[in-house]
């Protein structure tokens, strides 16, 4: 499986932040944004990623990433030239998908929660139709929205309902077979003019291929789209590139300790100088 992450966009929410670099490097706490969607892939196993950008901030990706080899990846880059939708990503990814099955995340959703290799793994493990992620919010008129049967099954999909039916957010995280290639390809413009991602998803539903899976309470899915949600976000520290690498044998030892003596003046790098000398049960071995 192969995996996009969107991080274009014009990012005006969040100005004058955001007037010179683009939202998805914005530093989260002690990180840029955009690691957290990209452990979101890895923890799904996805080691093949291309990052899609505005032609104005790509190369700055290409700096923060290079080939992806340090997190023992393997990056890939794309221009997005404006953005005119989510499911642009999948007409821009074509060649890189190729034959495969695609995860796709938004380069501003933060994802946290104990079960979530698990939740990913079960999602990636589907052999075809599409995996979509369901939150309960407060105020769905935001989001997509899809409307749930009593057996949890998808009844419809709304995008930015002004009076929705349901509490149940779709978040920026999609599972897909091959089909979303076509399908993507076959979408026309919404009325605000973008390809939506949740036609995408629609087109699934009627073939009866659409999986919802509900994240539960003890989960969070954090929005980083105003200063006081980013600065919310900023609180939760995890998301380390290096520590996923390592634990999901993606890397080893060696290159970790490389990469926590190149941070050595900062916590982050302690932190990993530090796990290199554990054992598997987190005791410290000599
Ligand atoms: O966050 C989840 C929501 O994302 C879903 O519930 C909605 O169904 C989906 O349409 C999307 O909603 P938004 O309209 O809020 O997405 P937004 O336009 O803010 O774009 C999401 C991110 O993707 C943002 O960081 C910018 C980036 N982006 C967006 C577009 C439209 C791109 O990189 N390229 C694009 O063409």
């Amino acid at each position: 499986m192969k995996g996009i992450v969107l991080a274009g966009g014009t990012g005006t929410r969040l100005h004058p932040a955001t007037l010179s670099i683009n939202k998805q490097l914005l530093p989260v706490y002690d990180k840029p944004m955009i690691y957290y969607p990209v452990s979101v892939l890895m923890l799904a196993g996805i080691r093949e990623i291309l990052i899609i950008s505005s032609p104005e901030h790509l190369d700055n990706y290409q700096r923060l990433f290079g080939t992806g080899e340090q997190f023992g990846l393997s990056f890939s880059y794309a221009i997005q030239p404006r953005p005119e939708g989510l499911a642009q990503a999948f007409l821009i990814g074509r060649e890189f998908v190729g034959a495969d099955s695609v995860a796709l995340v938004l380069g501003d959703n933060l994802f946290f929660g104990s079960g979530m290799s698990e939740m990913l793994r079960k999602a990636r493990a589907r052999a075809s139709g599409a995996t979509v992620f369901a939150y309960h919010v407060d105020d769905p008129s935001a989001y997509g929205v899809v409307t749930l049967g009593p057996d949890g099954r998808p009844l419809r999909l709304v995008e930015k309902p002004v009076t929705p039916e349901s509490p149940w957010a779709v978040t920026g995280l999609y599972f897909y077979d091959n089909q979303v290639l076509d399908i993507a390809a076959a979408v026309t413009p919404s009325a605000r003019g973008e390809l939506e991602i949740t036609s995408v998803n629609e087109a699934y539903l009627e073939r009866g291929q659409l999986h919802v899976e509900r994240m539960s309470r003890g989960y969070a899915w954090l929005d980083t789209g105003t200063h006081d949600s980013l600065l919310e976000a900023a609180e939760f520290v995890v998301a380390c590139l290096e520590e996923i690498a390592y634990l999901q044998g993606f890397i080893g030892k060696e290159q970790l300790i490389a990469r926590g003596k190149l941070f050595a003046k900062t916590a982050y790098g302690q932190n990993l100088l530090k796990l290199a000398q554990e054992d598997q049960t987190g005791r410290l071995v000599r």
